[in-house]
């Protein structure tokens, strides 16, 4: 490691990840990675929240992680790890449950939408995932965290946990802040302009999936719901869903928004539609042909993942350490 300071990110793993993940994090990871020490994990431990099939499990961490790679981070450069394989998140989790208020976790948007959603299994892990995140991140000595705007809250409460625990026993914690990308942060759902795009709609017309072909991209944009008035006009309060449209052909393709707006004065948003559809289709072109070269290999899959689990076992490890001494826990006897 050099004097670089710590850049750390996560993302939960999926076979679906979607063009959201990609413009409110990986994009950004990718923009970042020269700047920083960068580690970025796939988070299994936060995805068993939810109970998972553990062969669709284990598959879909090795896509996540090849996802990474091919969406351009640089195994060799950067620490790509998967969060299970260093139990001290755990340990430090646990350590970190006990400096956080059940009020606190009562608040958190995620937790009360998730809970909304699966009645039948609201279970402890579900309260507490912040704490596990704050310790993801805490182990690390992390300065940035580029996260999209649904994590702002999770960043703020692990601000809050490092702070209390080191008046509560000595300054253990740095103090990380997030980076939330200006435009990209919310990219919105196809079908409900108003909601948050994610993987885990149960509508899949309302995401976009990284590895979905040409046909089903552009049949999923050309059944994206917009508004009955016929102006291309960005107005993310009256217009979300061509709002929505103009932002995604902007981050692909670079073109400012106002020149958008000038560009499609005055035609129909079946023509915004294909165009968006074919900027994305051509974004993740390369990302997908990477992907499918990388997520067959096995063996290379395997050693990164090997070595990016020692390189962050060695920061964690000691991290624990000074946590154990400062609270006054040893490892040995
Ligand atoms: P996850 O797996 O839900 O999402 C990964 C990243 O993608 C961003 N994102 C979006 N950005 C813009 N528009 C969207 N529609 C959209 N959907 C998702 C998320 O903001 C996130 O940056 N709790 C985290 C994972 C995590 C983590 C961490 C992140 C665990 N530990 C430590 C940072 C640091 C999560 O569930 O992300």
């Amino acid at each position: 490691m050099t004097n670089k300071k710590t850049l750390f990110s996560g993302i939960q793993p999926s076979g679906l990840l979607t063009i959201g993940n990609y413009m409110g994090a990986f994009r950004q990871w990718v923009n970042l990675q020269n700047q920083y020490n960068c580690i970025f994990s796939v988070v299994d431990l936060h995805a068993i929240t939810a109970i998972q099939d553990p062969q669709q499990l284990k598959s879909n961490i090795l896509d996540s992680v090849a996802l990474l790679i091919a969406c351009g981070l640089e195994p060799e450069q950067n620490i790509i790890f998967v969060q299970s394989t260093v139990y001290e998140h755990c340990v430090l989790a646990w350590i970190l449950n006990c400096q956080t208020f059940m009020g606190e976790l009562n608040r958190m948007t995620q937790f009360k939408d998730k809970s909304a959603k699966n009645k039948d299994n609201i279970n402890l892990g579900l309260l507490a995932y912040p704490c596990l995140q704050a310790a993801d991140i805490l182990l690390y000595n992390t300065s940035f965290i580029p996260v999209g705007a649904d994590q702002k809250q999770h960043i703020e409460l692990c601000r809050d946990i490092a702070n209390r625990f080191n008046k509560n026993y000595e300054e253990v914690f740095t103090m990380p802040q997030p980076i939330i990308p200006t435009v990209g942060a919310k990219i919105m759902s196809l079908q409900n302009p108003l909601a948050k795009m994610s993987k885990s709609d149960n509508n899949t017309n309302s995401y976009i999936g990284l590895l979905d072909n040409t046909d089903l991209i552009m049949k999923k944009f050309k059944r994206a719901v917009t508004d009955s008035e016929a102006n291309i006009k960005f107005d993310e309060e009256h217009k979300p869903g061509i709002s929505n449209l103009i932002k995604l052909l902007h981050l692909a393709t670079d073109t400012p928004i106002e020149e958008i707006e000038d560009n499609f004065y005055g035609k129909g948003y079946g023509v915004l539609k294909e165009k968006t559809a074919e900027s994305i289709i051509e974004l993740l072109k390369p990302i997908q042909d990477k992907y499918h070269q990388i997520r067959e290999d096995q063996t290379y899959l395997s050693k990164i993942i090997d070595t990016g689990k020692d390189k962050a076992q060695a920061i964690a490890h000691d991290t624990i350490t000074r946590v154990y001494k400062t609270i006054g826990l040893s490892l040995t006897g």
